[in-house]
């Protein structure tokens, strides 16, 4: 096979690589999902379900993923057409690469509402609004801003532009530089905050909480229901932990396979998902260690939802030395997290409409951009106007979110999984990985056998039939 290129262009090294798929995976999945995640569903058995997600089921896709798309060197709806070819496979699969567009913008959509959130945090902290606040002062401010629909319109506005800006200018232009040095600065700052935590006196009870397993929790989903809890059996946080795998690691709908079309040839496949796997959960993790100390030392609510960070947060930066500083420096780190990894969300969009409608990354970003904005608009209320509304108990937020992370991304991870351990040819996967033998064939006994084994198992329990 002759070697393709992309018409879009190269990152200039494995390094740049690196650092723009690692600057997709950590984002508000990490620090603000994580955490709320991991409160309402219990903690450390749900977090060791993550991680083992992670490892046997995030790190092959991933790789799948990337030499899927360096192979195709397109979008991924036109990768998986032409690989599909190639390989003498249905051209449906590029089906695969429509759900995931799909799946980007569901997802893009309710995710600029919550940077928001994080963009309006980063004036508070900035004019020193959570200094001396206490927990309920803390949960006042929050309520302040999600039970108004205009706020949040404007900040989901901002972010939403901001977002289109860096897409429009070509993902290489626009954040690889900024990302090289904020992505270390967030994690810095986490460690920040893990100090403090550590200080509270309730260090150890945040890190039990994490770590410690009761895996009763992962069957039975308990509520406190007038000083009772009630606990009812439950096959959702097995299904929620592995959703969160992929979603963190924004694998399952083409960010990863279209960041791997702009991937130089030489570059080892296997160290970069390891690597981008494990700095991904380590902000995952220290973020936990962080957040949970202060809930604790303050008497909240683990199972708060997803207001968990921006109620637990400022009580921190309200009391700590220098406070107002690393407020303001932290959410404006926070919000450059979700801004490298919102645009991963609509590449792979634009570099469709870019390929096949001969659009300008102007254009494509303006129409996506507008589509995305309006979808957003259903979050928005839903925190506000809309908020009674439910279906299946979920406000529309909590169904794009349940939709998208627990069975889009899981579904097209799967089939990533098949395609490239089934149908592919092993020459052809093998000469893209061009890896050592040994680690190639863990990963094919991975991507045939257990990856898409465990996702269906988790299915199948979620729905009760296992
Ligand atoms: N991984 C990002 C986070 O943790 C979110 C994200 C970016 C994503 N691109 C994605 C999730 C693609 C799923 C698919 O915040």
């Amino acid at each position: 096979m002759t070697e393709r290129q992309s018409i879009h262009g190269q990152w200039s090294s494995r390094l740049v690589f690196i650092l723009a798929a690692t600057g997709s995976a950590v984002g508000l999945g990490n620090v603000w999902k994580f955490p709320y995640i991991t409160g309402e569903n219990g903690g450390g058995a749900f977090v060791i379900v993550y991680l083992l997600c992670i490892a046997v089921v995030g790190i092959p896709i991933m790789m799948a993923e990337i030499m899927l798309g360096r192979r195709g060197r397109q979008s991924p709806i036109n990768t998986m057409a032409s690989l599909s070819q190639e390989e003498g496979a249905n051209r449906n699969w590029s089906l695969v690469g429509w759900s995931g567009v799909l799946a980007g913008f569901f997802i893009l959509s309710y995710y600029s509402v919550i940077a928001g959130w994080a963009l309006a945090y980063v004036v508070r902290a900035s004019v020193g609004e959570f200094n001396g606040l206490d927990a309920g002062g803390v949960q006042d401010l929050f309520n302040g801003l999600v039970g108004d629909p205009e706020r949040l319109l404007a900040w989901h506005t901002l972010f939403m532009l901001m977002s289109m800006f860096v897409v429009a200018k070509g993902v290489k232009a626009g954040l690889e530089k900024a990302v090289t040095f904020l992505m270390p600065a967030l994690f810095v700052l986490l460690v920040v905050l893990v100090g403090y935590a550590m200080n509270t006196g309730y260090f150890i009870q945040g890190v039990e909480f994490l770590f410690k397993a009761d895996f009763n929790k992962l069957i039975y989903s308990c509520q406190v229901v007038n000083d009772l809890e009630q606990c009812e059996v439950s096959g959702s946080p097995l299904l929620v932990a592995m959703g969160h795998a992929f979603f963190t690691l924004s694998l399952g709908m083409g960010a990863i396979m279209v960041y791997g079309s702009y991937m130089p040839k030489k570059a080892s496949i296997a160290g970069s998902a390891i690597l981008i796997a494990v700095l991904d959960t380590l902000v995952a993790l220290v973020a936990g260690m962080a957040i949970f100390p202060i809930v604790f030392a303050n008497g909240l609510e683990p199972a708060a939802g997803p207001g968990l960070i921006f109620q637990t947060l400022p009580i921190a930066f309200g009391a700590m030395p220098g406070g107002q500083f690393f407020g303001t420096l932290f959410f404006v780190l926070l919000v450059f997290a979700a801004w490298s990894s919102a645009i991963s969300l609509i590449e792979p969009a634009v570099a469709w409409l870019v390929e096949n409608r001969n659009m300008t990354r102007i254009r494509a970003a303006a129409w996506i951009g507008l589509t995305t904005w309006v979808l957003g608009l259903g979050t928005v209320f839903s925190f506000n106007l809309w908020s009674e509304f439910k279906l299946f108990d979920k406000t529309f937020f909590d169904l794009l979110d349940y939709l998208t992370a627990n069975i889009m991304l899981p579904l097209g991870g799967v089939l990533i999984a098949v395609f490239s351990g089934w149908l592919m040819k092993r020459e052809s996967s093998r000469d893209e990985f061009a890896m050592p033998s040994g680690g190639y064939h863990l990963w094919w006994y991975l991507i045939r056998y257990l990856s898409p084994l465990a996702v269906v198992v988790v299915f199948l329990h979620a729905i009760g039939i296992l």
